[in-house]
């Protein structure tokens, strides 16, 4: 089974612990691996992705990596592909089958950017894809690539070891709470 992991480029502690958090919860919930995280190493980011790990299921990892670069370049050797988000690349619209066909046979690494991202990350990418060619964000980049590749079907999936999880409802809440 291939890998998908995110590579959340750039974090600055003093103003994106809420969207690298957002970043990896979005991850998460549809459908990637991992995610790494380059920038400033922090661990409040890393301590809110975990908990709600430990509260919500699954084995999703989030680690600080210190080189983009390097790590790309290893991924590459070893025989994964990188998909760089960016407003200049390619449209989704264009490169949806082909990243699903990728997915079957190879580990793919989505890249998305926090301030201005380097040249060098773009040559170094195997695809520089965009959903669509505005600035927006990088969460709804993430989560538009991620929901292409799996179609909606990781809208459903379920997460092992969870210790809480929702009964869908047409109204009001309803959370099953599984005791240790
Ligand atoms: C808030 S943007 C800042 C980008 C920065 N100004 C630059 O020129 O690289 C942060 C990230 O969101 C993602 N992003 C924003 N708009 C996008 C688009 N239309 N398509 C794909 N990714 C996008 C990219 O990964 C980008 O690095």
């Amino acid at each position: 089974m291939s890998r998908l992991v995110v590579l959340r480029l750039g974090h600055r502690s003093t103003r994106d612990k809420r969207v690298t958090t957002h970043c990896g919860l979005v991850g998460r919930a549809f459908g990637a691996d991992s995610m790494y995280y380059f920038g400033d190493k922090d661990e409040t980011v890393e301590n809110s992705i975990k908990k709600v790990v430990e509260n919500w299921g699954g084995d999703f990892k989030v680690e600080w990596k210190q080189d983009p670069l390097q790590f790309i370049n290893k991924w590459k050797r070893e025989g994964g592909v990188c998909v760089h988000c960016t407003m200049y690349g390619v449209n989704i619209n264009k490169m949806q089958g082909e990243l699903r066909r990728m997915l079957s046979k190879k580990d793919i690494a989505i890249i998305i950017g926090a301030s201005k991202v380097p040249l060098d990350i773009y040559k170094a990418s195997d695809y520089n894809i965009a959903v669509g060619n505005q600035p927006h964000s990088e969460i709804a980049a993430l989560a538009i690539v991620l929901d292409r590749i799996f179609k909606g079907k990781e809208l459903v999936a379920t997460f092992k070891d969870a210790k809480i999880k929702i009964i869908p409802k047409k109204e009001g809440k309803e959370v099953s709470r599984i005791e240790e």
